[in-house]
């Protein structure tokens, strides 16, 4: 299919996995003709909360009807809660009283949450079948769609099972965002402003001048934002699609984010996006203590988080004075820690970011101290 002129394609690597992600406006009217080529049998479930089924399900549905889908739509409610045991059962069951086969393929079209959600239980389903990615958020577009994590929450802690399960395409349609609230939006921004500030010094240059114009979604910018994040994921996905090194980069930010966000019991007071931010700008402010980065890159880092009305510091979250002892317990059930040690994703420059292993958690304690948590 030739794409449209505004349209980018992005391949991620990954050999007899390999899939492409299709950027660019206009996408869900036309998605009949990029889908059908992956279906045996011409039938698909969608999984799509109630928000994003409400906006653009129809749409989605005649679209995949006219490329010749017979089409099931699984409406679940929005929101993170659907992310557990309980959701997957049912997702599970209302697709096993469709009667998929193996040869058949999931829609999962949502933001991370459905993505996750839809994206294991096809994991598992039938011992795996194949699932296609529509996401609707700008985090799922920049980030959760792409590299086939998926998972989902239990009492102990965020996405703890889970599975390695490619797509076979990512569809991202960039007018879908038009409908997306704009702390939504500035939370997929976070996880953009992530890949300059882990990896790409000219795209973090670029996005402090064109951020404003991502966040109003002018369609170029919006598309170089997207295409940029993207190219950066396939590129580490397809080097290291299992994350034993390399690929806990794109994790910048969350160790010091999720610490808070676990603190706050994951509700809608702080979203993971803004926790994202506060989380880069502390791992930036860290390294500057720490002496690998400079305090200049820290600063500098910090205000383009900010500018973006993301929370920079533990005083922008104004929910309580968070204790660091409490914090440091919470960064200990992080998923890249290893037998107790902990691991921080640290800057060495803007767009030079390093995996550092057994932190010292005293001079963490400290930095906590001097962010303001109590002792
Ligand atoms: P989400 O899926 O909850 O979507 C946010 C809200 O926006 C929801 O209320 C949803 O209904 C609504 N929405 C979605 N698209 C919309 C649209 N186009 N118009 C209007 N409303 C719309 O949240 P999210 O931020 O997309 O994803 C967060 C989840 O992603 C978390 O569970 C996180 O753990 C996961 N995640 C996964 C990965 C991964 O690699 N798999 C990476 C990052 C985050
Ligand atoms: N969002 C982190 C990853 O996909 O690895």
């Amino acid at each position: 299919m030739s794409p449209h002129p505004a349209s980018t394609v992005v391949p991620v690597g990954l050999g007899e996995r390999a899939y492409e992600v299709r950027i660019g406006p206009g996408l869900i009217d036309r998605a009949g003709e990029h889908l059908a080529p992956f279906f045996k049998r011409r039938r698909t479930a969608v999984v799509v909360d109630q928000t994003v089924a409400d906006h653009h399900g129809e749409r989605l549905a005649v679209a995949l009807e006219k490329g010749g889908l017979a089409v099931d739509m699984l409406v679940i409610p929005p929101g993170e809660e659907r992310k557990s045991f309980e959701g997957l059962a049912d997702l599970s069951d209302r697709l096993l009283g469709l009667g998929l086969d193996r040869g058949d393929l999931i829609v999962a079209f949502g933001g991370g949450v459905v993505g996750d959600l839809a994206g294991f239980a096809a994991s598992i389903y039938k011992r795996g079948i194949g699932f296609i990615q529509i996401p609707t958020t700008l985090l799922a577009q920049v980030d959760s769609s792409v590299g086939g994590k998926t998972a989902i929450d239990t009492p102990r802690g965020k996405n703890l099972i889970g599975a390695f399960h490619q797509p076979r395409l990512v569809l991202a349609d960039l007018d879908v965002l038009a409908t997306l609230p704009d702390r939504e939006m500035r939370c997929g921004y976070a996880e953009t402003l992530k890949y300059g500030l882990l990896g790409d010094f000219a795209f973090f240059e670029w996005l402090e001048t064109a951020g404003p114009a991502v966040l109003a979604q002018e369609p170029q910018a919006l598309l170089k934002a997207v295409s940029r994040s993207v190219e950066m994921k396939a590129e580490i996905v397809a080097e290291d699609e299992t994350e034993q090194g390399r690929r806990a980069l794109l994790n910048l930010g969350h160790t010091f984010g999720h610490a808070v966000e676990a603190e706050l019991g994951f509700g809608d007071g702080l979203k993971h996006g803004e926790a994202v931010g506060l989380g880069m700008a502390q791992a930036f402010r860290f390294s500057a203590a720490m002496g690998y980065c400079q305090q200049q890159d820290a600063v500098r880092a910090e205000a383009a988080i900010a500018a973006a009305r993301l929370p920079t510091r533990l005083s922008d979250i104004s929910a309580l004075p968070f204790n660091a002892d409490r914090l440091i317990a919470h960064m200990g059930q992080d998923k890249k820690a290893e037998g107790g040690a902990l691991t921080f994703i640290l800057a060495r420059a803007i767009g030079d970011a390093f995996v550092a292993k057994g932190v010292d958690p005293a001079a963490i304690r400290d930095f906590l101290l001097c962010e303001g948590a109590t002792a």
